[in-house]
């Protein structure tokens, strides 16, 4: 139906932007990742190589209504239990973001991931183009740089990893961790979200893949440039085929004149709370993202009387995530017993003090629901950017508003203005969260000015931004 193999520009990624639920209709698919890709496919009409969502489905290519060509690839249920549950999301994921539950190693998974990155990067070199540049996203499919750089020498090949990428210590556990180093090292330019993952992929390049007997230096250009709080890293290191590799850090971002447009949908949550103070979380529902440890925290300010129940209001939207995995499973159990407890405690007939949403919200009703919010709530234990908190900035152009924000989500790097707070101490998230209060109440004039500083920040820092410095640097490399 679409002429195959004339794509000059090729995306791929576990995912499609667009999720094919059970009963046959689509959706926008979860996560950062497609936030910010779709409008960078859109704009440059590109290829996106992708899974439909659907676990056994086969589908034939389509565009999507903005002109995107999507190449669909077909997971069986057991690459969707051993390669997507299983090594991407109980191996990788919390391997990644630092075990804040422990990563389990089962051979099975690892195969599977080898089987499936072949599928996908089989899938690439059918659509692509000769010489052109496919752009490989994300933890899931870290071994197709190098199995395309076998398969397709002829390409240009950029990766970018979404998630934190760990220190040696945490990385040396991966009984695989050679060869999925080899993997990454296909590409031509290798992207992280900040100079602390790029510093710690070139630590372990040098240690892990030497130690496989195929020598990798240490990096023979480094740059470290940029403020303290913004800087940027480059570096090559030579690959053991002798290719230069280059590494650097784009943080990534949002559309952000796209997200301020449809703040415009402000004043439906508004208009449903009242005049409370209105508290805002909004995540996939992930252990990452220390949910229940802010329910916590909002919960002890109820009990020490520093806020009163009849004055605040705390909105959480948790869309559905993994629901099959166990440490998923016991997060959506333990957050929403501590919904119902708080409720329980402190809500009227007719007026909880938490109002919990698990379901995916449409794009235009939740940015109005960030206009609205007086604070928002962004406190996980790991993340590689953060992508709800620039969204929310996106949607305050007036100094309204606060930013809560946990030091340990990239994007607290370029948002320093916000009330940054340790989530892994109750105190601290209870400290912040009341000063934003207290600001947001008593209208400070500069807390305003954070906010100003903040929205500046991400208007002039978007996901085009991003997209042209990765693909001027893979350009430049190759
Ligand atoms: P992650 O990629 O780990 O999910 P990010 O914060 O980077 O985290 O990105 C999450 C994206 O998913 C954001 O664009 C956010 O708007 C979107 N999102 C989160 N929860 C919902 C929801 N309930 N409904 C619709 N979109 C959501
Ligand atoms: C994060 C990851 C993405 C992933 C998304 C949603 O953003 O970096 O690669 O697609 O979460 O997770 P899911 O498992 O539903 O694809």
């Amino acid at each position: 139906m679409y002429p195959l193999s004339n794509n000059s520009f090729v995306v791929v990624a576990n995912r499609l932007p667009v999720d094919r639920a059970k009963d046959g209709s689509w959706q926008p698919s979860p996560g950062g990742l497609v936030t910010a890709l779709a409008p960078v496919l859109e704009k440059h009409q590109g290829c996106w190589v992708g899974w439909p969502g659907n676990a056994g489905e086969h589908l034939e290519p389509f565009r999507t209504d903005s002109g995107v060509l999507l190449h669909p690839v077909t997971l069986t249920e057991a690459d969707y239990e051993l390669f997507y549950e299983g090594f991407s999301n109980a191996t990788l994921w919390p391997l990644y973001h630092d075990l804040i539950v422990p990563p389990r190693f089962e051979r099975s998974w690892w195969e599977a991931y080898r089987e499936v990155n072949l599928k996908f990067a089989e899938a690439v070199a059918e659509v692509a183009a000769p010489s052109a540049t496919v752009w490989v996203q994300d933890y899931q499919l870290q071994l197709v740089p190098g199995i395309l750089r076998q398969i397709r020498p002829d390409l240009t090949i950029g990766f970018f990893l979404h998630i934190p990428f760990p220190g040696a210590e945490l990385f040396r556990q991966l009984p695989w961790r050679e060869e999925l180093m080899r993997g990454l090292l296909g590409a031509d330019l290798i992207g992280f979200h900040s100079v602390d993952n790029a510093q710690n992929f070139l630590a372990l390049a040098a240690q892990v893949a030497g130690a496989a007997g195929s020598h990798i230096g240490q990096p023979d250009e480094l740059e470290v440039e940029g403020e303290a709080s913004i800087r940027q890293v480059t570096a090559k290191i030579t690959a053991p085929d002798g290719r230069k590799v280059g590494v650097a850090a784009f943080p990534i971002s949002i559309d952000s004149a796209e997200t301020a447009k449809l703040s415009q949908h402000k004043g439906a949550l508004r208009s449903r709370v009242g005049e409370r103070t209105l508290i805002l979380g909004v995540d996939r529902l992930d252990y990452t993202k220390g949910i229940l440890q802010r329910l916590q925290a909002f919960e002890e300010l109820l009990e020490s009387e520093a806020i009163a129940p009849d004055e605040v209001v705390f909105v959480q939207i948790a869309t559905p995530s993994r629901e099959r995995i166990d440490h998923y499973r016991k997060t959506r159990y333990e957050v929403e017993a501590a919904v119902g407890r708080i409720n329980g405690l402190y809500g009227e007939i007719g007026e909880p003090v938490v109002h919990y949403i698990h379901r995916p919200v449409p794009k235009p009703q939740l940015m109005g629901y960030y206009a609205d919010a007086d604070i928002m709530l962004v406190t996980p234990f790991k993340d590689g950017m953060n992508l709800v908190a620039k969204e929310y900035v996106a949607c305050h152009d007036d100094g309204s508003g606060a930013l809560v924000l946990s030091e340990f989500a990239g994007a607290a790097a370029e948002l320093n203005d916000a009330y940054l707070c340790n989530p892994h101490d109750l105190e601290s998230i209870k400290r912040q969260l009341l000063a934003a209060i207290t600001d947001v109440r008593a209208g400070s004039e500069s807390a305003q000015t954070r906010m100003q500083q903040l929205h500046d920040q991400v208007m002039t820092h978007d996901v085009d931004l991003w997209a042209r410095s990765f693909l001027g640097a893979l350009e430049n490399h190759a």
